[in-house]
């Protein structure tokens, strides 16, 4: 029980296959008591029936919806309300038009550029900011990556451009958040059969090559993120911040 006695709020969850729901089943596992975020009233029902399966029933399920600052806003007085404080953030959230994620990154248009660069990177930097009043001592942030960060996967485009600018973002949020005894951290997970994964032109051969390549012979599962996801929001995480950490069977080492 690596989280009993913490409260830790998830965004967002659409639905079973979603990384945020391994991650929210992983940590409910551990004692941990949830929020749980949805993205709008499409997504809404799914979260509701899916908090049922919990262990323990979430202290709150809240809309969150990164495009409204107010939505963002509102977050903070929401939480103090519903929960205090929390120990930790989760952020399992992204978004990049479709078009974007098909044709060469050369064509990426600047609106696309700026709602991917608004919705999956800038969205770390508000949520952390607008919950940071209502974190405990020891908090922890926790986000989502993935290796078009580093490397080029044909398709990924500005979303690998995005992920990077995450990236970065966790070191300077780690550095800014670090005093405060607030840990922030990424965690690379490899190629998962989700909605969002499923917009990216010929993902199914991103699984099937990873598969090959990776040192496991295999992709990773869900609740292998949320171990570690749970992990990572635990005391036995306490000196690990500003850090990237693969969860991908090992794909990353590889060079050839
Ligand atoms: N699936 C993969 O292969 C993979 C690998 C590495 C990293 N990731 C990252 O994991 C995270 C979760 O993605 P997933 O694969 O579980 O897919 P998913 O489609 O299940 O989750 C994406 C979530 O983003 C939310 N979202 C999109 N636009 C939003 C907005 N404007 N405001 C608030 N929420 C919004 C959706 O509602 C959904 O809950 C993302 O950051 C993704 O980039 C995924």
């Amino acid at each position: 029980m690596l989280l009993q006695e913490k409260r830790i709020a998830i965004f967002n969850i659409a639905n079973k296959r979603s990384i945020a729901w391994a991650i929210a089943k992983a940590m409910d596992a551990q004692g941990a008591r949830l929020i749980l975020g949805y993205q709008n009233e499409r997504t809404k029902g799914s979260v509701m029936d899916l908090a049922k399966e919990l262990t323990h029933s979430p202290v709150a399920i809240l809309p969150c919806d990164v495009s409204f600052p107010e939505q963002i806003d509102a977050l903070q007085d929401t939480v103090r309300k519903e929960a205090g404080t929390i120990h930790g953030l989760v952020h399992s959230l992204a978004f990049a038009p479709r078009e974007s994620l098909q044709n060469a990154y050369l064509f990426t248009e600047r609106e696309h550029f700026l709602t991917a660069l608004e919705i999956s990177t800038y969205s770390l930097v508000a949520l952390a900011r607008a919950l940071t009043p209502v974190f405990s001592d020891k908090a922890s942030v926790t986000t989502l990556t993935y290796y078009g960060a580093e490397k080029v996967m044909p398709s990924y485009n500005v979303m690998g451009v995005a992920k990077a600018a995450l990236e970065a973002s966790v070191r300077y949020l780690a550095h800014d958040l670090g005093p405060a005894g607030v840990r922030v951290n990424a965690i690379s997970a490899g190629p998962i059969n989700t909605v969002a994964a499923r917009g990216v032109s010929g993902f199914l051969d991103i699984l099937e090559v990873h598969a090959a390549k990776a040192p496991l012979k295999r992709t990773v599962e869900g609740s292998e993120v949320g171990g570690t996801a749970a992990f990572l929001a635990s005391d036995l995480a306490s000196g690990i911040t500003g850090e990237v950490i693969y969860v991908d069977t090992g794909y990353n080492i590889m060079g050839f």
